[in-house]
């Protein structure tokens, strides 16, 4: 795919890369040295060596074929850069320099376009360049901010800094990106085009996209219409007040229509709104990792009554429900809890629960035919809770039900959730988060309706049951043993 030389190129040339540290152009370099396995061409006309790496006065002094090339030159130096990589036939490349249409530049802008028009595909100006496992172009230190591990989120966006943010605080948690992407100006590579690139993407489960402009509505909801019948997307639209709009005009220069355009379209595309830069985040992880919730009806299973409450009540205002146990899945929560545990939905294991607690509790309910997925909130502060809490959540995939955890607490919990998060399992920290990404999984379960009515989850639920079941026979042999 053609985009594919900004994520997989087989060689990376940086015009402008920079002797001195802390300078975007060093950065860059230390960022594609640390990651990117194939042969790196430092362009610098003042240097011969720099990072132990050999430099190069130009381009075409390399001599050798470059598959990319990042370009953080200052603004006016950038054309005859671009003229030069094209005359190599070198397939694409970043420009990251600012100084084009959102400064005002925009004859210079304009001008660029028309050069690399079907000569080389261009993403930027004014963008930050890629990010995946075996390439970081980003300018932000590895010490600032935090590089996310390989996971699943395509993650596309036309502001660097929210994108940059968003990616510090996934790495945070130990949520996982397949790739990123930041398009600025996008004068030839746009949102279209990569979130096409994106929906191909063997490696994506969910698209996430912050959008400031939408450079073609119709192409844009035919495009995402085909790809949400495989996979999610959400996106969050900035620009929607009339302050805002003029901000976009500003930031990368382009001119955006009203909300209410963008909320009709992404509603006809199929796409997942995000109303703000938390969902875009929350959302993205949720979708990215759970099944899609094929019906409302879901249960809360918890440790701390007050957290039950909460998020019963964010489940309710956002249009799911909590149905009755059936009185079979009743029966069996109660021969497995103390008296003083609640065994209707939501369920209140109590404070003293432990993992085998949990564990019992999540087998019923997820048995109980009406309901369809679960939010089980684990608050690891409590004495009688063990670490493995968190392969007793991560084993509850199994049931093929959608789930979403709430841990709350600082390092000791923050250590059980970044390992919840590597086993795919979406966490929040509060009850009103958690019921917002369910939201988001029926909101996305109801597309899937429209545009692919087929309905999986009974094949996954039984071969789930079966799996559990040969796991607890296992179990019971070796304690006899
Ligand atoms: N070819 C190769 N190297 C060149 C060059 C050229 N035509 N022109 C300059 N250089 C070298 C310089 O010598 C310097 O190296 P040195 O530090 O070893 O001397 C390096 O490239 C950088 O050039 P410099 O003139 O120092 O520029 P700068 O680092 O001050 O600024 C940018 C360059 C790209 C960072 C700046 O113009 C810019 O656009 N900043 C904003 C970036 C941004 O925010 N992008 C959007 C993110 S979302």
């Amino acid at each position: 795919m053609e985009l594919d030389a900004f994520f997989i190129p087989k060689s990376v040339a940086l015009v402008g890369a920079s002797r001195t540290p802390g300078k975007i152009g060093y950065v860059i370099l230390e960022s594609i040295k640390s990651s990117f396995k194939g042969p790196i061409y430092p362009i610098n006309p003042q240097a011969t060596e720099i990072a132990g790496l050999i430099a190069y006065p130009n381009l075409t002094e390399v001599k050798q074929p470059i598959g990319l090339v990042v370009i953080a030159v200052p603004g006016e130096a950038v054309k005859s850069v671009v003229e030069e990589a094209i005359k190599l036939k070198i397939p694409a490349a970043v420009i990251i320099s600012a100084g084009f249409k959102e400064t005002g530049n925009k004859e210079g802008e304009e001008e660029l376009k028309r050069l690399v028009k079907g000569k080389i595909r261009l993403l930027g100006p004014n963008c930050l360049g890629t990010f995946c496992k075996d390439l970081d172009m980003l300018f932000l230190p590895r010490d600032r901010m935090k590089r996310p591990v390989d996971g699943s989120i395509g993650f596309i966006t036309q502001s660097g800094a929210v994108g940059s943010t968003i990616m510090d605080d996934i790495a945070f948690e130990g949520v996982g990106v397949s790739k990123f992407a930041s398009y600025g100006n996008a004068i030839d590579v746009n949102e279209l085009e990569l979130i096409d690139y994106l929906g191909k993407d063997l490696s994506t489960r969910a698209i996430a996209a912050y959008l400031e402009t939408i450079h073609d509505g119709v192409k844009f909801i035919e495009i995402c219409k085909k790809i949400v019948k495989i996979k999610p997307i959400v996106a969050l639209k900035a620009g929607k007040t009339a302050k805002g709009t003029e901000a976009v005009l500003s930031h990368t220069g382009a001119l955006a229509a009203p909300a209410e355009v963008y909320a009709a379209a992404f509603r006809q595309a199929g796409i997942v709104e995000a109303k703000t830069t938390e969902e875009l985040f929350d959302f993205s992880k949720v979708l990215a990792s759970q099944p899609p919730l094929r019906d409302n009806k879901i249960a809360i299973i918890t440790d701390g009554g007050g957290f039950g409450i909460l998020a019963a009540d964010a489940s309710i205002q956002n249009g799911l429900e909590l149905p009755e146990l059936a009185k079979e899945t009743v029966k069996a929560l109660a021969a497995h809890m103390p008296e003083y545990a609640i065994a209707k939905n939501p369920v209140d294991l109590t404070g003293d629960a432990n993992s085998e607690r949990f564990a019992g509790a999540i087998a019923v309910v997820a048995k109980d035919p009406s309901i369809h997925g679960m939010i089980i909130i684990a608050l690891a502060q409590v004495p009688n809770m063990e670490e493995s809490i968190v392969d007793v959540i991560r084993d509850a995939k199994m049931h093929g039900k959608p789930i979403v955890a709430v841990m709350n607490g600082s390092e000791y919990t923050m250590k059980l959730v970044r390992r919840l998060e590597s086993f795919g399992v979406p966490v929040y920290p509060f009850a009103e988060r958690a019921a917002k990404a369910m939201f988001a999984l029926r909101e996305y379960g109801k597309v899937l309706d429209r545009f692919a009515p087929v309905h999986v989850t009974k094949a996954p639920e039984r071969k789930a049951e079966k799996l559990i079941a040969k796991k607890a026979n296992k179990a019971a042999k070796k304690k006899k043993s």
